[in-house]
């Protein structure tokens, strides 16, 4: 694997790998010392024209877990606000040797692109609304955590799917794990022929109660141009996932930043079913395995073994 650009490129063996290898890494996360060499001397390159506190501190955090440097770029306060073009600025870039560039960027397509551009590893980090691979790799992991096996799982996906590149990777995750998808959301934020991935669609709630996992969507007011949805209260009166449409079984799922109120009402977001927080949490150790299968994976491998920490244990004692 060169590079990961969209799920449409991984067969389930391939997902699979790389969530057996997150758990191998997460035993890392319990150290005291929070650090393995597997990445030594490596350079990983985070790219943000996007405000991202997930994705981008998790990628960092995992860089640095497996001892590679790591260099953040923000476009604002760069050189992008004197009008230096994407391609120009990963050329500048790529000035550095960097061996892995994370990018997410509005453009659909721009992480493909920056791939054509550079010999670096490049990982798509969210490009607009097509796909965000890593999150979706990331909920596959949570929810086998919780759930084991996703094979014949109902996950229902409700709420803004025309505006969500999570909704994209996750439909493509979930079904090639073995899940059954259907989305759910106002006729207005529904694609136009996303059956084609092959889920099902349904515009009302009534449903439901047969999904074993609703997965709610963020209300993206920052992609919305017309008005979508009559109001926010009218949305959240038909869509919202609250505790009266919660069901004791259920598990919930939500990439954040959540609109407390909106898709999800206070009380479902501090429920036991909610795994929101268990999210969060595997961003970290699956992009430690996207990373270490970009970098130092050798596609076919099995899982490897985690390395030892002391040899990095010693350098990372305060001096
Ligand atoms: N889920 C997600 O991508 O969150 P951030 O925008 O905070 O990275």
């Amino acid at each position: 694997m060169k590079h990961l650009l969209s799920i449409e490129d991984l067969s389930r063996e391939q997902i699979e790998r790389i969530l057996d290898r997150a758990e191998s890494f997460a035993e890392v996360s319990g150290r005291e010392i929070k650090k393995v060499p597997a990445l030594r001397g490596r350079r990983v390159l985070n790219l943000f024209y996007e405000a991202s506190t997930r994705t981008r501190s998790s990628f960092e955090l995992a860089a640095k877990t497996l001892s590679a440097e790591v260099v953040n770029f923000a476009s604002s306060g760069s050189s992008v606000e004197k009008g230096e073009s994407l391609k120009d600025t990963i050329a500048t870039l790529s000035a550095y040797g960097p061996d892995a560039i994370v990018v997410r960027h509005p453009h659909v397509g721009s992480a493909r692109l920056v791939a054509q551009w550079t010999d670096a590893a490049v990982v798509n980090a969210g490009d607009g609304k097509h796909e965000h691979p890593t999150q979706a790799l990331l909920d596959a992991f949570a929810l086998r955590r919780r759930i084991g096996s996703l094979d014949g799982a109902r996950i229902w996906i409700v709420g803004d799917v025309l505006h969500s590149r999570v909704a994209r990777s996750d439909i493509l995750a979930f079904q090639r794990m073995g899940a059954r998808v259907t989305v759910c959301g106002p006729p207005t934020l529904i694609p136009r022929g996303i059956e084609a991935l092959g889920c099902d669609v349904t515009c009302t709630l009534d449903g439901l109660g047969e999904a074993d996992v609703i997965y709610a969507l963020r209300m993206q007011r920052e992609r919305m141009a017309d008005n979508f949805v009559p109001s926010l209260r009218e949305y959240a009166r038909c869509y919202q996932i609250n505790a009266r449409r919660l069901g004791p079984q259920q598990v919930l799922m939500h990439p954040g930043p959540v609109n407390r109120g909106v898709e999800l009402s206070a009380e479902v977001i501090d429920s036991p079913q909610a795994i929101i927080t268990q999210q969060v949490e595997a961003g970290v150790v699956v992009r430690m395995a996207v990373l270490y299968e970009l970098l130092a994976g050798s596609g076919g491998a099995e899982t490897a073994p985690v390395p030892e920490a002391a040899p990095v244990a010693a350098e990372a004692q305060p001096a």
